[in-house]
């Protein structure tokens, strides 16, 4: 079998809006009980890589963490972040992938777990948590922090989230150290090139649809649709691995792996009629799937949705007549005859 992060744009897929969103929730059928990431882990991201009952446990431990009222005390630090990142903009240029959405994502997290002295380390790793060392990944040194992180925690000076990781039994047992590395590493990985890409793909959207900019600076409420419309095209996370068992729910062990494509579902015009087209006036009876469905939604949508907000509003205060991209590097989907961006090693905007 095929070995990193390819392996699962390989598999088989399900593919379109229906069908995305029902397997999506049919958790029985398509397990999550698989490791991905061979090239840089040998333990499971967590609760991501799991079934019930684990799965239940360990969500109720984790989501209070993205509640509304937890993350409310970090919304004026978010905003502080994204006015001194976004000020260069102010003379001329702006690079956003490490400038403003690597530095934003790793002040967060760092702020959130309560282990503000590893920002310069977690910034060394480059906006993917496996680094970026000419397209060769390494799960090393976020490996090395995650174990020295455990320690603390069984010290009581992990901060937060390590502390009680440590300490507090999920689904009445305690996590082993394999586990509080998968939950750790989830964290710093999931809501990290993720979140960034997504404030890339607004810097860019607004970039490309200068009509839009206009109009989001005077109409606060065209601000989520604008974000929303933007997390369905770009897609951050497209396609996601289950095992599926079949409609009997057979032995995961012996069942073939697919891909749920997050990304034709989101593109399907059937349920997005112009699918590749920037609109801000899409029913809310279908929703986007960027963020998943089913038991596996994203905890950390809440979060990520305050960072690129407190971005998008930077920008327009930052620049009212709008901005250009003078360099793009990035990674594009062709949907519907029309290249969407997917993801963004460099993003230069300058007004
Ligand atoms: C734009 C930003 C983000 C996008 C597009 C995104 C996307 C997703 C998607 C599609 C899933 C479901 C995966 C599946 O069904 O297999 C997911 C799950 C998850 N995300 Fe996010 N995510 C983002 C930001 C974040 C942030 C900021 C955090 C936390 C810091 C986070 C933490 C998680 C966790 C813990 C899960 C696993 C949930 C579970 O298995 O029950 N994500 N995310």
């Amino acid at each position: 079998m095929a070995r990193g992060p390819s392996r699962v744009e390989g598999l088989p897929r399900v593919k379109g809006y229906e069908a995305v969103r029902a397997a999506g929730r049919d958790f029985e059928r398509y397990s999550s009980l698989h490791q991905g990431d061979e090239d840089v882990r040998t333990y499971r991201q967590l609760p991501l890589e799991s079934d019930p009952p684990l799965h239940t446990a360990l969500r109720a431990f984790l989501v209070p963490f993205f509640s509304k009222g937890s993350l409310a005390p970090f919304q004026s630090h978010i905003e502080a972040d994204a006015r001194e990142l976004v000020a260069p903009l102010r003379s001329g240029n702006l690079e956003v992938v490490r400038g403003v959405g690597l530095s934003i994502v790793v002040r967060t997290i760092a702020r959130l777990l309560d282990r503000r002295g590893d920002i310069d380390e977690w910034i060394s790793w480059g906006p993917s948590v496996w680094g970026d060392h000419d397209g060769r990944r390494d799960g090393g040194p976020l490996l090395d922090f995650l174990e020295r992180a455990v320690d603390e925690g069984a010290a009581g000076s992990g901060g937060r989230l390590f502390n009680l990781l440590a300490t507090t039994p999920v689904g009445g047992a305690a996590l082993s150290r394999d586990q509080q590395i998968g939950v750790g590493s989830l964290l710093l990985a999931g809501g990290r090139d993720t979140v960034i890409n997504l404030i890339a793909g607004i810097a860019w959207m607004v970039a490309t649809h200068p009509h839009h900019g206009a109009a989001l600076r005077n109409d606060y409420a065209l601000r989520t649709p604008f974000v929303e419309e933007t997390l369905r095209l770009v897609t951050p996370l497209g396609l996601m691995e289950r095992i599926d068992r079949g409609p009997e729910g057979g032995d995961p062990q012996r069942s073939p792996h697919v891909g749920l494509d997050f990304a034709s579902a989101n593109h399907d015009a059937s349920a997005f009629p112009c699918p590749a087209e920037l609109r801000v006036d899409r029913p809310a009876s279908s929703p986007h799937v960027a963020f998943g469905i089913g038991p596996h939604a994203c905890v950390g949508a809440p979060l990520a949705r305050i960072e690129a907000h407190a971005v998008l509003q930077e920008l327009l205060t930052v620049a009212p007549d709008g901005w250009r991209v003078t360099h793009c590097d990035a990674q594009f989907r062709e949907v519907d005859g029309v290249r969407l961006p997917s993801s963004f090693q460099r993003l230069v905007i300058a007004t």
